[in-house]
């Protein structure tokens, strides 16, 4: 007779619980590192570049693209619970895919035979609207967006680190979770995908030379019902599903609960930052443009406020801020199968974002 697979809830041979971050010094992660040391966890923290120390974490530096590094940095530890919220950004979803899917395959191979006990990977709502080549553009399920609902018939790096996880759960016997994500309201620095960091440095460079703060995106985000996610609040869903039996083996999405305009929103961070303001005016007016060559007036403002980071390139991600408030469809999800199996957290968007600001303003990243 074979053992019982292990759940959510199984400690270690010992008894203890001890949690690996992947991509802990990333918008996610960084939110997961804090919860869990916020819970008593004892805290393995890997990514490339080593985040700052803190009580509770040990940092393991570790390539998760060189399957030999990873096996390298892990053989002589032993996770119970693993968050996996790594990601490199490739040019074309092909090599997102090869890279992406291989990322986790390799992880997990390092990891098999050790007492993992449960999986939770980030993915996000691309899972719904396509990858970034086909963004929002084919035939897709109508918002809000549900967890049933089939694949797109499109490649997609989220599906294949899904049935990387599917199958080594399968064969190790650990449960799993997905968590589906829409856009992050988080603290990170030179990440990929920051729209908070990226907003405040619009706002600043804004105000400073005395121009508007203008919404960059389209008609239909500017007037549209929208939604997002507070890493916080993601790291709690993220902790609460690898611990809940009735959570085991699931995908879920997970977002702040509250739905806003960004009409309404805008006004509301040109505030915080004492800003003039500009909605849709007949045309989107993407960052990418109106934010290009800024790069010394942002290292002149930073050098004069003192500010920690004098460069624009890991401060603010346009691109992406473009592509989120350019999409033409309205983006909203459902957070029914969550509360359904016991998840009841929230968070109001609009504190999230303001708080995330102060917590900028705190860390010197903006004046
Ligand atoms: N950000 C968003 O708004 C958002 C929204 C929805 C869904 N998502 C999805 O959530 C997932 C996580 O994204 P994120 O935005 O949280 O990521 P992120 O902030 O860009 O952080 C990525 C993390 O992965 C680490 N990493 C990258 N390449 C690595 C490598 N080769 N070896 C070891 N560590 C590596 C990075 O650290 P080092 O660079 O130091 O190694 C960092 O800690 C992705 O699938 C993304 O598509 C993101």
């Amino acid at each position: 007779m074979t053992a019982a697979p292990a759940t959510g809830t199984a400690t270690a041979r010992d008894g203890q619980r001890r949690a690996l971050v992947v991509g802990a010094t990333g918008i996610a992660g960084s939110a997961l590192v804090e919860k869990l040391t916020a819970e008593g966890w004892p805290v393995l923290a890997l990514s490339r570049t080593p985040g700052a120390e803190r009580d509770g974490v040990r940092r393991l530096s570790a390539d998760l693209t060189s399957a030999e590094s990873l096996a390298a940095v892990l053989a002589p530890e032993n996770p119970t619970h693993v968050f996996f919220t790594a990601w490199s950004r490739r040019d074309t979803e092909e090599e997102n895919i090869s890279v992406n899917a291989g990322m986790l395959r390799d992880l997990l191979a390092a990891l098999r035979g050790k007492d993992v006990a449960h999986v939770a990977l980030m993915t996000g709502l691309k899972h719904y609207l396509g990858p970034f080549e086909a963004y929002a553009a084919g035939e897709m399920a109508d918002t809000p967006f549900h967890e049933e609902e089939p694949r797109l018939p499109v490649p997609n790096f989220y599906y294949a680190q899904e049935d990387e996880l599917f199958a080594a759960a399968a064969e190790q016997g650990f449960t799993w979770s997905v968590h589906r994500s829409h856009t992050v309201i988080g603290h990170a620095v030179g990440n990929a995908m920051n729209m908070g960091l990226t907003l405040a440095a619009q706002a600043t460079l804004c105000r400073e030379s005395g121009e508007p703060f203008v919404f960059p995106g389209s008609e239909t985000q500017w007037n549209g019902l929208t939604d997002m996610t507070d890493a916080g609040l993601l790291a709690e869903h993220m902790l609460w599903a690898s611990t809940t039996p009735a959570a085991a083996d699931e995908a879920f999405n997970i977002v702040n609960g509250d739905v806003f305009r960004w009409r309404w929103m805008w006004p509301r961070l040109a505030a915080y930052f004492g800003v003039e303001w500009e909605g849709y005016a007949g045309a989107p007016r993407p960052l990418e443009q109106a934010m290009a060559g800024r790069e010394d007036q942002w290292a002149e403002l930073a050098q004069r406020h003192g500010l920690a980071e004098p460069r624009l390139d890991r401060v603010a991600s346009w691109w992406h801020t473009d592509s989120d408030l350019g999409r033409d469809i309205e983006v909203v999800t459902d957070m029914g199968k969550s509360r359904d199996a016991g998840f009841t957290g929230y968070r109001r968007t609009s504190d999230a974002f303001l708080s995330l600001f102060d917590r900028y303003r705190a860390d010197n990243l903006i004046p």
